[in-house]
């Protein structure tokens, strides 16, 4: 399927990275541009896990040497977590400043034993770079470092003022982010803040991202017996929390699979005539996501189309369950205890806030007083939706069209990226999201990739993003 997608062109750029092309007359720049991404793929940034804490460091050292080396000003700064990447250009008066923000973080590689080929020693396989990382986000955002730096060396200077903000805590909640804009508001103002942390719809189709999911975490427990029990001495008296539990998660949902949290819809925003129209006729559906995700079968709430409940319908997830005997054989015992990590997608204008307390009151009502139930709200983030149309967002679309040379699909995605909202409120910029990655990226999966066409494209939407947004009055 990739093949065909990625067209003639693809065969040139594997041909070309597989260096199998002698003295091909770009072999040189664009060579350094993929050994570029694989130093930066090799560092094993995963920041949820402190053990990696002295790989996520020097990463961010990495970065804080490659924006000095193409004469950018440039810090990490240290934070409670990890290092903050801040660099910029002689800031100018009379010009536009931009902020191009991103993360050097990865997410964990479990389970390692589906990778092809180990997640940090990137390699290309027919167009496609594989790492963890790749595509969420160190492909992307070195996308943009590099087109800086091209621009920097034909041209001598950049058309606006920038400011990249490259972070290390995205994959694990942005925990640190907030504090550290609020110490360093003044030197971090700019006119709009530019992202690439998000996808394309298809292969070689531009993609403007006017809108995310928000996101609520939370983790539930139930306790049983003080202990773990026989099953035949106490079964039929004790409690069992897996059963309880099992029971509790599935009242989440009703059979049309919608979410039977009770005020969980108040106040979503239905989706409009035009966006339905919109995604209706883009290069995705039901019937590709099903082969694409190679499931049996798809499922979600009823009176949407595959892609209006990803993008434009809040979900409740329950990502993982455990409690209990999990070896080998078989294990009679009632377990002491059970639990649950659920994450709850938003839609505007739902809040986390909200959602949680919602959450929270229809678990206490559901939970049997012959258990104790625990509820650990974990991270959250509000959706963000921007108006496509704005001087900024139709800047963002041109650039994306010279790019690719077709107008830009409007799409929203499913994903997070928490910290938009704080940007907003904080630094006062409006938001663009102007996606590299592929629907099949398989980011947060094993054999996480991205085309190297995309990494080159990525190069060339930066330069005309660039100076599109420098002529927004
Ligand atoms: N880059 C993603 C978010 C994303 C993915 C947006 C695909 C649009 C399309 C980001 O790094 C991410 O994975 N965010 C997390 C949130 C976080 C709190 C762990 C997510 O969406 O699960
Ligand atoms: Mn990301």
């Amino acid at each position: 399927m990739r093949d065909e997608a990625q067209g003639k062109n693809a065969n040139l750029t594997i041909a070309f990275y597989g260096r199998k092309v002698p003295n091909h007359p770009l072999q040189t720049m664009s060579a350094s541009h993929l050994d570029q991404l694989f130093e930066f793929l090799r560092f094993q940034s995963v920041s949820t896990d402190l053990n990696y804490a002295p790989q996520v460091a020097l990463c961010a050292e990495w970065l804080e040497a490659k924006f000095r080396g193409m004469g950018l000003d440039a810090k990490a700064y240290a934070t409670k977590g990890h290092p903050v990447v801040v660099a910029r250009n002689e800031q100018k008066p009379g010009r536009r400043t931009v902020l191009i923000y991103g993360h050097y973080d990865v997410q964990p590689v479990d389970p390692l034993n589906l990778w092809t080929t180990p997640p940090f020693e990137p390699r290309v396989e027919n167009g496609f770079i594989f790492a963890r990382g790749a595509a969420d986000n160190k492909g992307q955002i070195l996308a943009h470092i590099l087109g800086v730096e091209e621009t920097l060396r034909s041209k001598g200077d950049l058309p606006v003022n920038l400011i990249f903000l490259v972070e290390g805590e995205e994959e694990c909640g942005s925990d640190n982010l907030e504090a550290f804009l609020e110490q360093h508001r003044e030197e971090l103002s700019p006119d709009i803040i530019a992202i690439s942390d998000t996808g394309m719809v298809a292969p070689n189709t531009p993609s403007f991202t006017y809108g995310l999911r928000g996101i609520l975490a939370m983790e539930v427990k139930l306790f049983g017996a003080a202990s773990d029990l026989h099953s035949g001495i106490y079964g039929g008296v004790a409690p069992n929390p897996a059963t309880l539990l099992a029971r509790i998660i599935a009242t989440l949902h009703n059979d049309e699979f919608r979410v039977a949290v009770p005020g969980f819809y108040d106040s979503v925003l239905p989706l409009q005539d035009w966006e339905r129209k919109e995604w209706s006729r883009l290069p995705i559906n039901g019937e590709a996501l099903k082969g694409m995700i190679r499931s049996p079968g798809l499922l979600g709430e009823a009176g949407y189309t595959a892609v209006e409940r990803m993008w434009g319908r809040p979900t409740a997830e329950i990502n993982g369950i455990g409690g209990g005997y999990q070896g080998l054989g078989s294990k009679t015992v009632i377990p002491r205890e059970a639990f649950a990590k659920l994450t709850f997608r938003l839609v505007p204008d739902q809040t986390p806030e909200k959602v949680e307390a919602q959450v929270r009151a229809h678990l206490e009502r559901v939970c049997p007083p012959e258990v104790r139930m625990e509820i650990t709200p974990g991270h959250g983030g509000e959706p963000f939706l921007c108006d496509p149309g704005s001087p900024d967002g139709l800047a963002a679309r041109r650039a994306l069209a010279r790019t690719w040379g077709m107008e830009p699909a409007l799409i929203r995605e499913g994903g997070s990226i928490p910290i938009l909202q704080t940007f907003k409120r904080i630094l006062g910029a409006d938001i663009l999201l102007l996606g590299l990655a592929l629907p099949d990226c398989a980011a947060h999966a094993p054999n996480e990739n991205f085309p190297v066409a995309n990494l080159e494209a990525g190069i060339r939407m930066n330069q005309s993003l660039l100076e599109e947004l420098a002529a927004v009055k």
